[in-house]
């Protein structure tokens, strides 16, 4: 599980699924959701097993996510912003990002 070496400061407030999460400034979504205890990001397009953040740069693509209604967004390549609509992905592939 991955937890903060340091608190927040003032928080920047965002939302996943609906719900509150809190993150430090600077903080990339997947960083901000993996420290708010939030790990399934979405289903994997061949098992349905959840799939979530793991390279942490970019280069994996498990961290998909909607970002204000935009889908296929890099959670960890995309820095918090406040307000912003964090939704998990309901599948990736046709369909999704289309
Ligand atoms: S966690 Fe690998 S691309 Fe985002």
């Amino acid at each position: 599980m991955a937890r903060r070496l340091q608190g927040i400061g003032t928080p920047v407030r965002f939302t996943f699924e609906g719900v509150a999460v809190e993150a430090a400034a600077g903080d990339t979504v997947a960083a901000a959701l993996l420290a708010a205890g939030h790990r399934d990001l979405r289903p994997s397009a061949v098992s349905g097993a959840p799939r979530g953040p793991y390279c942490l740069m970019g280069a994996c693509f498990d961290c998909l996510v909607r970002i204000d209604g935009a889908p296929n967004r890099q959670a960890c390549m995309t820095e918090v912003a406040p307000g912003m609509d964090v939704r998990r992905m309901a599948h990736v592939g046709k369909g999704e990002g289309r």
